[in-house]
């Protein structure tokens, strides 16, 4: 393969934390004694209670412990927030940017801390307490902020349900975790149009048993007038007037949960990935400072959706640890124009930018005009995430929006990990578009084959990860045996990530993708397991089989092979059908963007699904099925591939 690569430029060097000799030197000490590094590198945060006792972590079959810092206590609230008010008291911690341009504000670290203790003050008020769980169900507005740092304050733990979910997802994701009380909105604000949070909020609990929520708390956001439940539903402008603006900060157990977060795996229903305080803060706020290169003073933006575990780590905890001023965007790429996100750098003199390959992908669509008509020289470093990124995106990302002055960051992490694990440093490494290069300090990346053989330098495999770093996930929420089950079964001693990816000469990672069911849809990922689900709960469908394929602007598509119930006859109107079912039923993100019916579906003559054979003929790639002997009935290949959706 003809590999580009992109040296280090001077300027980056200048103002680097790091250089190259120093990333290798650190590297290396990283993984020699995790237990010295670790030791240090805990001392970023503050800590109530000191730890004396650093790693202790176990990726041993039967006794999958992971425990970092384990006998230190501290809280999460207090480092994001109070630790920074002597010093930087009127810096402002939040730059909050609305879905209309002409709505923005300035949110300083003691408004922040009044803020939170308020959010705080109403959920106690409420019975909130340690330990209690807690779903919010938000736009992109700063109180979702609040409402996280409040939840960690009190030592409560946050699930957040991205607003793109429906009522049938969100009502799992409650009773998932049992939390009795709700932060929503009124309705969103995306683009322009409006999202009916609250209604969705009350469609979830109706599904729910009678009692199952106590407490649903509205932001006003569009005033739009919603119902409101008497003795359940309040809004939250109206208790915070009832509350001071004054809260301590509960110290907790380093170990002790600060958020659940749902996933899709490659089987069943999305799974509470479950990250705890003093590890996971201090990945965050580490990883923040160095793959960012991150300095006092510098704006940084990061675009993601505060549902996301991206938004968690790289809009709220890191930067907030780090003392930034961390830029929150209500709304889209697109709107109004297709050139918002560098009007936004311009008006706020944005100096990191973090966004996934997808919105890049989509603006390249519109061509460099809209770029180049903004300034964007407030602009030191890109980023990327979610997603491999295409090298003609990077190329763009790199030439266009970064004129060729800026470093890429392509950064390879996953909900589980909690951090980003292997980036380039900017001022470090050399780039190569499409590879995430090097791990970052601590992490341990072994390729392994299908036997579960470590491979040796250039290779291509399946990607582990050999040993623990602090901001790895803990456990499933309520299902241990499921976090063994999912992680650590498929390669004993390993942590098994589900992707694919090859090492280069260089040691540099290049991702090729997911290796299970999970499909990444524009950088979120979706199991096929849930969609197909979906689909055969509709009364006309009989069996349903889900797979990737190549999409130009969502990465991957979701193609849907759908066999129905005898005697329904398939046509465009029951795609459309089926297409709303799914979003209904699971949010929009779901949605199949090919649907093909068919007669029956290549199954082996034990009756599992070969999707191999699906993927192939969804890739257009039919011509190299591979083996097909051991199907039950052949001719049902020459079928799909006849009636093929995906035809260029
Ligand atoms: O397949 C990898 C892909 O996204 C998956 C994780 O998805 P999620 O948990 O939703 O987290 C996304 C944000 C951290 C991974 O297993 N992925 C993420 N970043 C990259 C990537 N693939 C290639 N390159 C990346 N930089």
């Amino acid at each position: 393969m003809d590999e580009k690569r992109v040296e280090v430029q001077d300027a980056w060097r200048q103002r680097a934390h790091i250089d190259d000799a120093g990333y290798r030197k650190m590297y290396a000490a990283s993984v020699a004694d995790p237990e010295a590094f670790w030791a240090e590198q805990g001392k970023r945060i503050d800590w109530m209670k000191p730890y004396t006792r650093v790693k202790n972590t176990s990726f041993e079959p039967g006794n999958i412990s992971i425990r970092w810092f384990e006998d230190g206590t501290t809280n999460v609230a207090h480092n994001c927030i109070d630790r920074h008010l002597e010093t930087r008291g009127d810096q402002t911690a939040i730059i909050w940017e609305g879905d209309d341009p002409g709505e923005s504000k300035h949110i300083s670290y003691r408004e922040l801390h009044a803020q939170v203790c308020r959010m705080a003050n109403v959920l106690r008020n409420r019975g909130v307490g340690k330990g209690d769980r807690v779903t919010i169900y938000l736009p992109m507005i700063p109180e979702a902020a609040y409402a996280m740092l409040a939840c960690a304050r009190l030592g409560a733990i946050h699930s957040i349900v991205f607003g793109g979910f429906s009522p049938d997802s969100l009502a799992g994701r409650i009773k998932g975790c049992e939390s009795k009380l709700v932060i929503t909105a009124d309705e969103g604000l995306r683009g322009g149009r409006k999202v009916p949070l609250k209604a969705n909020v009350d469609a979830a609990i109706a599904r729910l048993d009678k009692d199952a929520v106590d407490h649903v708390v509205v932001v006003r956001r569009t005033g739009t007038a919603v119902p409101m439940e008497p003795g359940r539903d309040v809004y939250y402008h109206e208790a915070a007037e009832q509350v001071t603006d004054d809260c301590p900060a509960e110290a907790v157990e380093a170990e002790h949960p600060l958020f659940i977060l749902y996933t899709s795996g490659s089987t069943g229903q999305p799974k509470g990935v479950v990250h705890t305080t003093g590890g996971y803060l201090v990945y965050a706020a580490m990883t923040h400072e160095y793959v960012f290169d991150y300095h006092e003073g510098d704006v940084y933006w990061c675009t993601a959706d505060v549902g996301w575990v991206t938004g968690h780590s790289y809009i709220v905890y890191g930067p907030l640890a780090n003392g930034a001023t961390t830029l929150m965007f209500e709304g889209i790429p697109t709107y109004p124009s297709n050139a918002r996100f560098w009007e936004v750098v311009d008006k706020h003199q944005v100096n990191i930018f973090y966004t996934a390959p997808t919105a890049i992908r989509s603006l390249m669509g519109g061509g460099e005009g809209p770029v180049k008509k903004t300034s964007r020289a407030s602009l030191r470093v890109l980023g990327s995430v979610g997603e491999p990124i295409n090298p003609e995106a990077w190329e763009w990302y790199y030439r266009v929006v970064g004129d060729g002055r800026c470093p890429i960051v392509d950064t390879w992490w996953q909900t589980e990990t909690g951090g980003i694990l292997i980036t380039p440093l900017p001022g470090a490494t050399a780039l190569k578009p499409g590879s995430a290069t090097r791990p970052f300090f601590g992490v341990t990346p072994e390729v392994v084959d299908a036997e579960g053989k470590v491979l040796e330098g250039a290779c291509e495999g399946n990607l582990c990860l050999a040993d623990s770093w602090p901001g790895q996930m803990r456990t499933v929420y309520g299902d241990h045996e499921r976090f063994e089950q999912t992680y650590f079964s498929t390669y004993k001693g390993k942590y098994f990530t589900g992707d694919g990816c090859r090492r280069d000469g260089d040691g540099y990672y290049w991702i090729t993708g997911r290796v299970d069911d999970v499909i990444n849809v524009s950088g979120h990922r979706m199991g096929t397991a849930e969609v197909e689900s979906s689909l055969v709960a509709h009364p006309k469908v009989a069996e349903a089989a889900v797979v990737g394929y190549p999409h130009d602007l969502k990465g991957q598509g979701i193609y849907a092979y759908v066999t129905l119930n005898q005697g329904e006859e398939g046509d465009d109107a029951l795609r459309k059908e089926l297409v709303a079912w799914v979003r209904r039923d699971i949010g929009p993100i779901a949605s199949p963007d090919l649907i093909q019916f068919a007669p029956g579906l290549p199954k082996t003559r034990s009756g599992k699904i070969m999707r191999r054979i699906l993927r192939k003929i969804a890739e257009d790639d039919f011509g190299s099925l591979g083996d097909t002997s051991t199907l039950a009935e052949p001719l049902v290949v020459d079928d799909l591939i006849e009636n093929r959706q995906n035809r260029p």
